[in-house]
């Protein structure tokens, strides 16, 4: 009874939040028409029957967020968490920056970064307003409203998607059952502002966790959303995912989260590179990423109007991209991948 009276309130939250994403960028997309139709995305209608199925493998990805917490791969309070009175409290903030976003849109500027930023510190690729964000990933408001706008993006499953790499992570590390837990250490590379990190924790909670991401604007963010809970903090890090400030075969397990399309064919064959040189033989790497067009053709439009409406300029590249190929050429073997709703998760071993 309790199961069922728990399965019926996640579900719930999760309409509440699909439909709260929905009617925000449709208003948001309203509003741009009337007041600066010239910036508005030209994005195509999606017709009843892409809709439908849209709404189907999004259910499907909450059925199986459901029945992983209810096998234990984690626990079901994972499913709840957020931090919903912050989310509350910045959600008008969200608003208030839309007009920067528009303005950004219009003019095609997507070079418009903080003045005290050391452009020199960074990869030329990632100086960018990456879906038309305030800063690019270069600023403390930005950190601060990224996570609520991710979840408005994917109606509120962006956590659930993300769940995806626990189960491959968790079944990954059963390599290294003789070990006790709290001697694997586990990377997540671009961890943002730490949600996957927080999933991650929820499922292993005694292993040694590192975040890693270029931004230390998104590093102190995930300080502040990690240390709210109990457990071990993780260790943060600032860095290049192609090039690690880490020793070689450190890490029994690598997570890696809506990363690939954000980066140049080069470097994410690096990042691939580097994960490989760090994992210990027999160690797991788990990527999630958005779905592609060999694997979800029934989306190509969606895929279509995200590259219309956000600045996503390595998206059209990485969505034909053959991901299996590069783990291969990084030297890794027993690939395999799924798509969930609008993710596609992969996971890969070291060879021993
Ligand atoms: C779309 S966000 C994903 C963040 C997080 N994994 C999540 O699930 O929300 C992309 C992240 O990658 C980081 N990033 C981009 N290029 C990077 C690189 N070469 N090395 C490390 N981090 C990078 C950005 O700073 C940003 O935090």
């Amino acid at each position: 009874m309790a199961d069922l009276l728990t399965k019926l309130a996640y579900q719930t939250m999760q309409q509440g939040k699909g439909l709260l994403g929905l009617v925000h960028k449709e208003a948001s997309t309203r509003l741009m028409t009337l007041v600066a139709p010239e910036g508005s995305p030209k994005t195509e209608p999606v017709s009843p029957g892409l809709f439908r199925q849209i709404k189907a493998s999004m259910d499907q990805l909450q059925d199986l967020d459901w029945e992983e917490a209810e096998r234990g791969l984690y626990p079901a309070s994972l499913l709840f968490d957020a931090p919903w009175l912050d989310w509350a409290a910045r959600y008008p903030l969200v608003w208030l920056d839309t007009p920067r976003t528009w303005n950004r849109r219009r003019e095609r500027n997507v070079k418009d970064l903080p003045d005290d930023v050391d452009l020199q510190a960074y990869p030329e690729y990632y100086l960018q307003n990456f879906h038309h964000q305030s800063d690019g990933y270069l600023s403390d408001t930005s950190a601060s409203l990224y996570d609520l706008q991710v979840e408005i993006l994917f109606n509120g499953n962006a956590d659930p998607m993300r769940r995806r790499v626990l189960g491959p992570l968790v079944q990954g590390l059963r390599a290294f059952a003789d070990r006790p837990a709290s001697q694997l250490r586990v990377l997540d590379v671009a961890t943002g502002t730490g949600r996957t990190l927080r999933q991650i924790r929820g499922a292993l909670p005694q292993a040694q966790l590192v975040g890693l991401d270029l931004s230390h604007a998104y590093l102190r963010q995930a300080n502040r959303w990690l240390s709210q809970l109990p457990g071990e903090l993780p260790q943060l890090v600032q860095g290049n995912g192609e090039s690690m400030p880490f020793a070689d075969a450190s890490m029994q397990g690598i997570s890696c989260v809506f990363l690939l399309h954000e980066l140049p064919a080069e470097a994410r064959q690096n990042v691939l590179n580097d994960c490989f040189r760090l994992l210990e033989p027999g160690g797991v790497l788990v990527l999630a990423d958005s779905v592609q067009l060999a694997d979800s053709p029934q989306f190509e439009l969606v895929m279509d109007n995200f590259r219309k409406a956000f600045h996503e300029p390595y998206y059209p590249d990485y969505i034909r991209d053959d991901i299996d190929q590069r783990l291969k050429q990084a030297g890794f073997e027993a690939i395999s991948g799924a798509s969930h709703f609008m993710s596609r998760v992969w996971q890969a071993r070291k060879p021993r």
